[in-house]
């Protein structure tokens, strides 16, 4: 199962590696250290007016509040696989800047450090995978957040398993190689 990416030119080999599978060990456990450092890879992402409007919260698998966001808090599909990943990151923004006005950067500014986090996980050999369907009211409510604060991902972080742990169409997804918009219809002006 080769998941690399096909590219035109040489990019970094964890960028052309990473992939989001979906068959995760259910044994495995993430590390202290590893956790730091994938906070760490999105605590220095940029911002706008270095903002960082990003807050994480870590649950990890067996903890009450990971069992009640994998019961309550993902939707559909997504439910049957992403509680066996070791840890499930609710990333959440602050939606107001200090003045008290809209922070209409926030959400750019979040998946700046997923981006960051996503690339430091599989850098360190784990795999992270990005949930956007899930019930933002029911985890606002689980982990009590804030008022000014909302859920924007849910990020899977764990183990890769073999696919063959999944079944049916998830199977068929998980063995598929990845794929993208050619650069020309992507590039609409000055390809080079
Ligand atoms: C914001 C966002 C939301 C996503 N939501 C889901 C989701 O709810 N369920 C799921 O199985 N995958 C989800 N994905 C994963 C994408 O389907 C996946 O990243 C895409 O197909 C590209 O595959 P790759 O990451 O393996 O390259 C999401 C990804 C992103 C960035």
């Amino acid at each position: 199962m080769n998941k690399t990416a096909i590219t035109a030119a040489q990019i970094l080999p964890v960028l052309a590696d990473r992939w989001s599978p979906r068959s995760y060990d259910t044994n495995h456990e993430v590390t202290s250290h590893e956790l730091l450092s994938i906070l760490e890879a999105a605590r220095w992402a940029p911002s706008a007016n270095n903002s960082q409007p990003w807050r994480f919260s870590v649950l990890k698998r067996g903890d009450a509040l990971h069992t009640a966001v994998a019961a309550e808090g993902l939707s559909g599909f997504n439910q049957a696989w992403a509680p066996n990943a070791s840890v499930l990151i609710v990333v959440s923004i602050k939606t107001l800047t200090a003045d008290g006005k809209e922070n209409h950067s926030a959400p750019y500014d979040a998946g700046l450090a997923v981006a960051n986090l996503v690339t430091q996980a599989h850098e360190l050999g784990l795999h992270a995978h990005q949930i956007g369907g899930f019930i933002p009211e029911a985890i606002k409510s689980i982990l009590e957040l804030d008022e000014d604060l909302r859920p924007i991902v849910v990020v899977a972080v764990g183990k890769v398993a073999p696919a063959e742990q999944l079944e049916g169409p998830a199977y068929e997804r998980e063995i598929q190689p990845r794929t993208r918009f050619e650069l020309d219809e992507i590039v609409l002006h000055g390809k080079p």
